[in-house]
């Protein structure tokens, strides 16, 4: 009798180890962690912008630069093959436009998204949107089984509900839930866009 208590308490307890293991392996495969092939692919224009004035750096690329530097990740800059005017006020008439009439600008490049399982997706909001060449960046790949986690800059409307537009066109992919900062904090206090972008790292890890 004992020997058979012995034995149930035993089996009882490798099955609790082995679920507690099955679970840690989901817990792992499913956060973006260090040791995953990591790309950060971003969008970001220089030149004249809202609140910085004429920059020689993008604020959505500073962000980006940070996180590649963090999580140890390849950088993919999505660039448009015509460029956008350098003044401010002209670039939001082409960019109004472009979103307006669902353009898929051209970029120059690519880079092989199937080789990475997890792609950091960053951007300006551009009239409560992505620049439409993140579309043709998207639209260019297969993203099933991927995880996307995207992140943007802005002055004011923060993401604007591109994490649910990145759903739809990122098919199969899971998207988890973003970060948006100020492009001038970005731009103008990198100290504390360096902190705001780590204690979000640490977040998503946990
Ligand atoms: C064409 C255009 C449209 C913009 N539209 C918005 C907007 O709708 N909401 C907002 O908060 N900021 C808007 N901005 C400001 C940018 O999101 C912000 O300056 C961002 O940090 C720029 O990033 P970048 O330097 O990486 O391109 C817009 C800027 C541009 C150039």
């Amino acid at each position: 009798m004992k020997q058979w208590l012995f034995t149930g308490m035993l089996w009882l307890v490798s099955m609790g180890m082995v679920l507690a293991q099955h679970t840690k392996e989901i817990k792992e495969i499913n956060k973006p962690t260090m040791k995953q092939n990591i790309l950060v692919a971003f969008f970001s224009r220089a030149d004249e912008n809202y609140a910085v004035g004429y920059i020689e750096k993008g604020n959505t690329q500073i962000v980006a630069e940070m996180i590649a530097a963090e999580l140890g990740a390849d950088r993919f800059h999505i660039e448009t093959l015509n460029p956008y005017p350098a003044s401010y006020n002209p670039c939001i008439e082409v960019a109004k436009r472009e979103k307006a009439t669902q353009a898929r600008p051209a970029i120059k490049g690519d880079v092989r998204v199937e080789d990475y399982e997890v792609v950091y997706l960053g951007y300006p909001n551009w009239w409560g949107d992505m620049p439409m060449a993140v579309y043709t960046f998207i639209e260019k790949h297969d993203w099933q089984g991927k995880t996307v986690v995207p992140f943007c800059t802005h002055e004011g409307s923060g993401l604007s509900g591109t994490e649910r537009r990145i759903q739809e066109a990122c098919s199969g992919a899971r998207v988890l839930e973003g970060f948006a900062l100020r492009g001038s904090v970005a731009q103008q206090k990198p100290e504390e866009a360096r902190m705001a972008v780590q204690a979000w790292l640490q977040k998503l890890q946990n």
